[in-house]
């Protein structure tokens, strides 16, 4: 694994991303973030408050269509309750995710880690933007008696996995080699 993160920012580092890296650094934004020293803390904890929001979200969602909480509402209830949480608190990560990448360019753009959960978040949102819409779909036109096929029960705890993958290496970009 480690080879491969290791080739990988080898690469990186022959792309335009390093070149684009070194120019981010040149920037007033970038010197207003690093030389203040709130500047990367706060946007951190910008990151870390919209995960717990968005994952807290797609996590009650996925239990109630697996009938382990929230019985009381109908599916189509929950899901209109939490979704706004979920894409609103993935717009508020990618701007605190923008604001970490612009204060230490040259650690993230060339970072194997961190493009492989770029990749990981354009996967989870493509799945569950599906998932959301076959939700929604079958669950208004069945009622509120509707409950959520196998496949969709496992799609739901997939996204649940994706996104721990997503905070896997969300942590690991600090230390991934560059
Ligand atoms: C579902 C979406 C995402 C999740 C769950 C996630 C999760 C995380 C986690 C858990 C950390 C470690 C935070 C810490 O220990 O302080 C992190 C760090 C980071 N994330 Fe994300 N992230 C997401 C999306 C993004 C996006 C879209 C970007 C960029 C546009 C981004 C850029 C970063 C950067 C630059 C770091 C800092 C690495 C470091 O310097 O330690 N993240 N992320």
């Amino acid at each position: 694994m480690g080879d491969f993160f290791y080739g990988l920012t080898d690469w990186l580092r022959t792309t335009f991303l390093l070149d684009w890296a070194f120019w981010i650094e040149t920037t007033g934004f970038n010197q207003v973030l690093v030389t203040n020293f709130w500047g990367v803390p706060l946007a951190q904890v910008m990151h870390i408050i919209g995960i717990g929001a968005a994952f807290a979200a797609t996590l009650m969602l996925t239990l109630r269509i697996s009938n382990l909480a929230g019985g009381a509402r109908t599916v189509p209830e929950v899901s209109s309750r939490y979704m706004p949480w979920i894409w609103w608190g993935l717009v508020w990560i990618v701007v605190s995710g923008l604001l970490m990448l612009w204060a230490e360019p040259v650690r993230n753009m060339i970072n194997g880690v961190f493009w492989m959960k770029m990749l990981l978040l354009v996967v989870t949102v493509l799945i569950t933007l599906a998932f959301q819409g076959a939700v929604r779909k079958s669950a208004t036109a069945s009622g509120p008696a509707w409950t959520a096929s196998s496949g969709v029960k496992v799609t739901g705890w997939l996204i649940v996995i994706l996104w721990c993958l997503i905070m896997a290496h969300g942590r690991w970009i600090a230390y991934a080699p560059v």
